[in-house]
């Protein structure tokens, strides 16, 4: 009801701007006690990569990308949150302009290219939260970091946010890094895996507590990649997959004004192709390993293809920006 007005305002302004004033916002009205009490919606409540959750519509990697919102974000009633995607070393992103609204489909264009505050300073807010639902940490390597020494970044990142996390996203799949998605390659991958799934087992070990491992892919992948991958994450017992980033085709866009805009495509025009993924892991994965679906929720609808492709969770991004942030405990009640 009220959310219609607050967007037409919000979109008045640089989409960046209205990002930050909007979570402030809902922040300091979850600090003031003002927003609707922060309990959690049980429904649906299911265990996956052994953690428990309360109900499976989360927030997605790249809303909070330095864990600054956490309180008032909690107050949404996600199942649970990921925070990121984080560097070993904070980075300042893409010039911008860097994202852009296509108002007429619901999707967005960006290519902030993990603009962050670097690790150390995500793991000083994750510390002092006041929400303690379950936690994803997204990991990502720096732009200045050579491509055949991403693996670095990658277990830098993981040994640092390890005793923090309840479950660590490796995201390879961003298309604002450049050559990063090259890391899908099956030979790049089984090695990264390979290294990330050695380096689990010694954190597991030192902390007593073993941490899951999901691993984030584009949604650009032939059916042939697609099963490479699956193969790959049951050689290497990776916990799960989320599925899909942002999309780099335009077929669903074309001809809208900023759709050349270079950048990943997110919101409803990257649903169908997301379902077709999630679809393709779930028979290849076979229940195996758990799949986080994710691209254009926007609707129960939506949140019921998708969990019905074969995800065990789902998260939000894009949605909440056009439906507004009673888009989680709306869908999260028709699913009751
Ligand atoms: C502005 C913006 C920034 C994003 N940043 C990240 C990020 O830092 N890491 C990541 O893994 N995904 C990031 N994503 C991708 C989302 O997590 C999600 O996978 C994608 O947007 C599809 O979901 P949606 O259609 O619900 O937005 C970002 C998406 C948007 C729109």
């Amino acid at each position: 009801m009220f959310y219609p007005l607050a967007r037409h305002l919000l979109f008045q302004l640089d989409p960046e701007r209205a990002h930050h004033l909007s979570l402030s916002a809902l922040n300091q009205s979850a600090q003031c006690g003002l927003s609707r009490c922060a309990d959690t919606p049980r429904v649906l409540p299911r265990t996956v990569m052994g953690l428990s959750f309360p109900n499976p519509v989360g927030i997605a990697a790249g809303l909070d990308k330095n864990a600054e919102y956490l309180t008032g974000l909690g107050t949404l009633g996600p199942g649970f949150i990921e925070v990121g995607t984080v560097t070993p070393r904070p980075q300042p992103g893409n010039p911008k302009p860097r994202v852009f609204r296509l108002p007429e489909v619901e999707g967005l264009i960006n290519r902030l290219g993990f603009n962050n505050l670097g690790v150390s300073h995500l793991l000083e807010q994750v510390r002092s939260r006041s929400w303690h639902g379950i936690l994803g940490i997204n990991l990502g390597k720096n732009f200045d970091t050579p491509l055949d020494q991403a693996s670095g970044d990658y277990v830098t990142g993981l040994r640092q946010v390890y005793p923090h996390a309840d479950y660590v996203t490796i995201n390879i799949s961003s298309p604002n890094t450049l050559h990063l998605r090259q890391l899908q390659d099956a030979g790049a991958l089984g090695s990264l895996l390979a290294t990330l799934k050695q380096t689990q087992q010694e954190l597991s070990d030192q902390h007593g507590r073993y941490v899951p491992i999901a691993l984030k892919i584009a949604p650009d992948l032939s059916e042939e990649a697609l099963q490479d991958i699956a193969h790959l994450l049951l050689q290497y017992r990776i916990d799960g997959v989320i599925a899909t980033n942002t999309t780099i085709s335009r077929e669903r866009v074309m001809g809208l004004a900023l759709a050349q805009e270079t950048g990943g495509l997110s919101g409803a025009p990257l649903h169908a192709r997301a379902v077709q993924v999630v679809t393709t892991l779930a028979q290849q994965l076979q229940g195996a390993i758990p799949i986080i679906g994710v691209g254009g929720i926007n609707s129960p609808a939506r949140a019921q293809a998708m969990l019905q492709a074969g995800a065990s969770l789902i998260q939000l991004y894009t949605g909440i920006i056009y439906k507004g942030p009673g888009l989680i405990r709306e869908i999260v009640r028709s699913l009751a």
